[in-house]
């Protein structure tokens, strides 16, 4: 199967000397949601303006379909990148044009009559939800109705390929959930791939299939997202995904755990195919051990269970022994353990 974006081996230095995107290899499945994460600096916006063709590599080479974008010219680059649609944090929206205008303007572009483009541009605002605000200004729309507006854009000529650049990051989390949606059924219901740059791990874990992690230009771990939460491999991914964890209570907190509950303390991660808390009640009641729930939780990530929970347990030492050697836990820790 063609990929429907593909980078091999892809370097860009810029002149000066910064390598912001530094031998990067990945490929994103047509109909898929790929996630790049990290931090400021990282050379994300870098990676989606190689994918558009705003920026060539310096090395390696990009596909689209399975062409290599850099073996084209100008003239056969751009119809190419008409499969190809854009939103970005802050929106770029032409303040001087009506909605309607925003939408209508890449089809003009690509010579489309005025009769279709105005048909497909309100088929296309009626599709984000936006039906009847044709004739307002951007500036007269709250930041979700502007992001619909830029998503409206860049589906107007029904690209293959969204990419989105921090396209929640300008929003609150009310609004970042249903624009997250949006692009939820952009997906899934008009086909499209889309490769999104975010430094939120929600984004991630509410809309992506795959993710990637890049830190200094390189791409340092990636993977199907259940898995790459659940057991991330490298520290830079440990530390985005710790909130989604609930992970173990770090150093301050368990100190103040411990003032509190003088039990022992044991975290239990949960993750699918760990059986987790199961047979925790027999063996507690089997022992005659008390426990109280002090820290974690459990949420759901792509559907799946993910999360981890801190419990003082309360007996005789032996017993309370018997319990954490019975835990049918991969590791269960002892909370500060490690
Ligand atoms: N046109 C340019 N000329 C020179 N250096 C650049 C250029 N564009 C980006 N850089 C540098 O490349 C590196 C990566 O930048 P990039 O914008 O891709 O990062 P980013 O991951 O998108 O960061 P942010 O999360 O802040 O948007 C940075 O060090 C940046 O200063
Ligand atoms: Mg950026």
């Amino acid at each position: 199967m063609t990929a429907a974006v593909e980078l091999r081996d892809v370097a860009k230095e810029f002149p000066g000397g910064t390598r912001a995107v530094d031998g990067v290899s990945l490929s994103v499945e047509a109909g898929t949601v790929f996630g790049v994460v990290g931090h400021s600096g990282a050379g994300k916006s870098t990676l989606l303006r190689l994918v558009n063709g705003l920026e060539e590599p310096t090395s390696g080479s990009v596909l689209l379909d399975g062409q290599d974008i850099s073996a084209l010219g100008e003239r056969r680059l751009r119809p190419l990148r008409r499969e190809i649609g854009m939103i970005f944090q802050q929106f770029n929206l032409f303040r001087s044009r009506t909605v309607l205008g925003n939408v209508l303007y890449p089809l003009r572009l690509a010579g489309t009559d005025r009769a279709a483009a105005r048909a497909r541009a309100e088929e296309t605002l009626e599709f984000v939800g936006l039906a009847g605000h044709g004739g307002r200004y951007p500036e007269q729309l709250s930041g979700g109705q502007r992001q619909r507006v830029g998503i409206a854009r860049a589906l107007a000529t029904r690209p293959k390929v969204l990419l989105c650049d921090e396209a929640t990051s300008a929003l609150d989390p009310q609004t970042t959930g249903e624009v997250l949606a949006l692009l939820g059924r952009v997906n899934r219901e008009l086909g499209v791939t889309i490769l999104l740059i975010t430094h939120e791990m929600e984004v991630v874990r509410t809309l992506c299939d795959r993710v990637a992690v890049m830190e200094d230009g390189r791409v340092v771990e990636s993977g199907e997202v259940y898995e790459v939460f659940a057991r991330p491999r490298h520290a830079t991914t440990a530390a985005f995904v710790r909130s989604e964890r609930h992970s173990e209570p770090d150093a301050p907190l368990l100190e103040r755990l411990r003032a509190r509950h003088p039990g022992r303390l044991v975290t239990l991660p949960v993750a699918d195919g760990n059986p987790a808390l199961e047979g925790l009640s027999e063996l507690l009641q089997l022992h005659g051990v008390d426990f109280t729930l002090v820290h974690g939780g459990v949420g759901e990530v792509r559907g799946r269970p993910l999360g981890s929970v801190t419990l003082e347990l309360r007996g005789r030492p032996a017993a309370v022994e018997a319990v954490v050697a019975g835990l049918r836990v991969p590791g269960p820790v002892e909370a500060g353990a490690r």
